[in-house]
């Protein structure tokens, strides 16, 4: 008998829905080979399939806003129009196969061109960041050069850079704009008391700190119309002194209040920490943020080492989160959600009908 499932229901957001409740979170190729921000056939085919793979949402890596802000020289960007009509092709191959589509947008502050990129250690040129890395403060992650902390007018600068980018990303057709607010990158650096040591009205109180984040929502939600809104944050830092899960629900019920429709919820990244892997690892965090903003239309999505149908459903069914975002099991398994619907027996599999005389081996 074919059953119903939570993870395969599909889930209303502000002016969309999503086939069902699994993520593609965001995951950066390295791909820009021509170091110019625009969208490769590479990257094309690579979401390509994982929405004929039957995920319901695709949430593009990060992007950055601003050329200082890519994570290496290698990453995504729409900061500039001409990156539009390159991410739109990548918006199209996602919707062909049934799947929302929506973009990270980011900053990567004091850890900018931190990551390696795909090719190796080689690609990025000993490690020295290309350009002067800016952040809250001129608090340096272990390992990096010291950044330049940002000005009232590099503040004001970035802000319009986000919406601006928001923009660009509507007109390339994306359903959803999630903004990198995890992992140690500029938003989460104002946020934490441990990268944040302004004096002034962005740094000191949680408010302040919070100050640069809700600037960037307003302008992107008026940016982004009716388009759906998602933040990423880090829900904690994992270490004395850093965020903590309270402090992200309180932070997570002030930007439902601000429009914000999804909360992304991983951690870490900050700083280097111990932090205990193990599956689900972070969706206790992703209930907790649940149970801050029940009563309002916001949704959550928890993610982390979760790598089975059952893992998910469950998730769903004890009500950790609204979605479960499934990532690197994604990046050899693309059709994993397509093997997840045939092993829980469901009714509404997002099996492409072209794909439908498949059998798995
Ligand atoms: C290759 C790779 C690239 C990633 N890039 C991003 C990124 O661009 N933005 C982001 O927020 N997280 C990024 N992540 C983290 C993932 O989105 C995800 O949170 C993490 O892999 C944990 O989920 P998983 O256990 O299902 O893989 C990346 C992870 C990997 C493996």
């Amino acid at each position: 008998m074919r059953r119903m499932s939570s993870l395969f229901s599909p889930l209303s957001l502000r002016n969309a829905t999503a086939r069902n409740r699994l993520w593609l979170p965001p995951m950066c190729m390295y791909s820009v080979y021509a170091e110019d921000g625009r969208a490769t056939d590479w990257h094309v085919q690579h979401y390509a399939a994982r929405s004929s793979g039957g995920f319901g949402t695709i949430v593009v890596e990060a992007t950055a806003v601003s050329p200082e802000g890519r994570l290496s020289p290698r990453d995504l960007g729409l900061w500039d129009g001409g990156q539009v009509a390159g991410f739109a092709r990548i918006v199209e191959a996602i919707h062909a196969g049934g799947a929302l589509a929506g973009v990270q947008l980011g900053h990567g502050g004091r850890k900018s061109e931190v990551n390696p990129a795909s090719e190796g250690p080689d690609s990025r040129r000993g490690g020295k960041p290309e350009w002067d890395l800016l952040a809250p403060s001129a608090v340096a992650f272990p390992g990096m050069p010291t950044p330049e902390a940002l000005d009232e007018a590099g503040i004001d600068r970035l802000v319009d850079a986000f919406a601006a980018a928001a923009s660009r990303a509507v007109e390339a057709g994306v359903d959803v704009v999630e903004l990198h607010g995890a992992h140690g990158y500029l938003i989460h650096e104002f946020l934490s008391p441990l990268s944040n040591t302004r004096t002034d009205s962005y740094g000191g109180s949680e408010e302040n700190r919070r100050r640069f984040l809700l600037r960037i929502v307003d302008g992107v939600r008026r940016a982004v119309g009716d388009r759906v809104l998602c933040v990423r944050l880090s829900a904690t830092d994992w270490l004395d002194g850093g965020l903590t899960s309270e402090a992200t629900c309180r932070l997570s019920s002030v930007l439902v209040e601000h429009g914000v429709d999804v909360l992304h919820i991983s951690s870490g990244a900050l700083l280097p920490a111990d932090i205990p892997l193990g599956p689900g690892y972070q969706l206790p965090f992703a209930a907790d943020v649940k149970r801050a903003v029940a009563g309002s239309e916001a949704k959550v999505v928890g993610v982390g080492m979760v790598t089975s149908a059952e893992q998910a459903e469950q998730a769903l069914v004890t009500g950790q989160c609204d979605a479960v975002a499934v990532g690197r099991l994604a990046l050899t398994d693309p059709y994993a959600p397509l093997r997840w619907a045939a092993r829980l027996g469901v009714d509404d599999s997002p099996m492409p009908v072209q794909y439908r005389r498949g059998v798995w081996g």
